[in-house]
């Protein structure tokens, strides 16, 4: 209803008892994100809106980075009963990471891809990565600018705050890498701010540390509370913020890109994030990436693979690599990287029968969800579409979708109840 109302906007009362800090979209009922978390495994789609999706090779496929492709793929996700579509940024020079690609040179911003994507769009997550020690931001900015597209979207935007492990980005702000510990600390009190920002009923003044503000207010406060907040760790300043701020993680395989490797590390390091979650009073799901190379056959998907890996741009291979190893993200440090061309924290090959064993192995491990990915996005979801998806309901993966909201008229009379009164 409210992506279609924007003038009679359906906020929310807080929830009682429950401070700004705490507080979460996933404490109403009728909150987007609330009706994804009631699925028994979340479904995510990570959309290729970079150059080369997350493989350099040159194996014949459609995937582009364009708007129109990601649009049509989450139109399509969504039409599937996808729960999200979520977006990745990076901040390449010219010539992305090498080879005859330039791997990821060209890629649109995800935060404004998601945006555009709230109004062709109406039961999705959309979940967009943002560096928000970069420029640098300031909460203010964020803070209405989230509340914005909360407001557009009906409350199924979200972000994926990131610090930036990556050695060279911060130079293109004209910036200095800041310590990797110190960055968590950084986005913990930007995150406060928001927080703040999006839930006082009063004028905020506040004088630092990092971000000053004199009377700030933000308003419309968003529909349910604030925007859906995640993040991407695996380090122990990673988590700890994780579990203090967002509703999901997004976590990788410790160990390797295999499902044996994931199956092996996946129960300690999930178990240790519920833990820490529920010593700060909360709790929060964790979503795996996986790249899906699914074909009838366990064989036909084994040579799709080798296929995808024999026609690698192994310059582009190689600089994607030494990215990785001259950042400080700590969370894939540990894996080992077979087929390390194709790419992701996660590789799920086989026939439909194989994909679902390794989403319920995940699921056993711990894992609340997925978000996938595709060599060829197109024609990939439609294979999964047909093959895997009724397979996962069979399995009690995925239950039926309400239908989405219908279109209504911009001028119906709202139902909501109005903003309570200042406490
Ligand atoms: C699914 C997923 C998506 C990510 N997307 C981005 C991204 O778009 N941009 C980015 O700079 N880092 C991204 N990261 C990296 C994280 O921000 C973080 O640096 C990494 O997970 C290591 O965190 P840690 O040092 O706390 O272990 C992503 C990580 C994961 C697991």
């Amino acid at each position: 209803m409210a992506a279609n109302t924007p003038n009679f906007p359906t906020v929310h009362d807080p929830v009682a008892g429950l401070s700004a800090a705490d507080a979460s979209p996933a404490d109403h009922p009728d909150s987007p994100l609330s009706r994804v978390l009631a699925q028994p495994f979340i479904l995510g789609l990570f959309l290729p809106i970079q150059d080369g999706g997350w493989t350099p090779s040159h194996l014949p496929r459609s995937t582009t980075w364009t708007y129109d492709y990601n649009a049509a793929l989450t139109q399509r996700a969504e039409a599937l009963g996808f729960d999200l579509v979520f977006g990745l940024a990076q901040w390449t020079s010219k010539g992305g990471y090498g080879g005859d690609l330039k791997y990821r040179e060209t890629s649109l911003d995800a935060f404004m891809t998601t945006a555009a994507l709230a109004s062709i769009t109406s039961r999705i997550l959309l979940i967009s990565t943002l560096h928000v020690l970069y420029g640098p931001w300031h909460p203010v900015h964020l803070a209405k600018f989230g509340a914005t597209l909360d407001h557009i979207s009906g409350g199924r935007w979200g972000i994926n705050v990131v610090t930036g492990y990556a050695e060279r980005e911060p130079a293109m702000f004209g910036m200095k890498k800041v310590e990797h510990d110190r960055r968590y600390e950084m986005a913990d009190v930007f995150v406060q701010r928001l927080k703040q920002l999006w839930t006082a009923r009063e004028n905020l003044t506040v004088d630092g540390p990092f971000w000053a503000m004199e009377d700030a207010y933000i308003t419309p406060k968003p529909n349910y509370g604030r925007p859906i907040l995640v993040n991407a760790s695996g380090s122990p300043a990673g988590v700890a913020y994780g579990v203090k701020h967002s509703d999901l993680m997004f976590i990788t395989s410790p160990a390797g890109n295999q499902l044996a490797d994931a199956e092996a590390s996946l129960p300690a390091h999930i178990a240790n994030i519920r833990a820490e979650a529920a010593r700060a009073g909360r709790s929060i799901r964790t979503i795996i990436n996986p790249m899906v190379i699914c074909r009838a056959t366990e064989a036909e998907a084994i040579a799709y693979r080798d296929a995808i890996e024999g026609a690698a741009d192994e310059a582009a291979v190689e600089g994607f690599a030494d990215h990785g190893r001259r950042g400080d993200a700590q969370a894939w440090k540990g894996q080992r990287r077979l087929h390390r061309a194709i790419g992701g924290n996660l590789h799920l090959v086989g026939s439909p029968q194989q994909i679902v064993d390794g989403f319920l192995k995940l699921k056993a491990a711990g894992c609340d969800g997925v978000q996938i990915t595709f060599y060829d996005f197109a024609a990939d979801l439609e294979h999964f579409a047909e093959s895997v998806l009724p397979l996962m309901h069979a399995a009690g993966l995925r239950v039926a979708q309400p239908a989405a909201p219908s279109a209504s008229s911009a001028f119906e009379t709202p139902s909501a109840k109005p903003l309570a009164a200042t406490t």
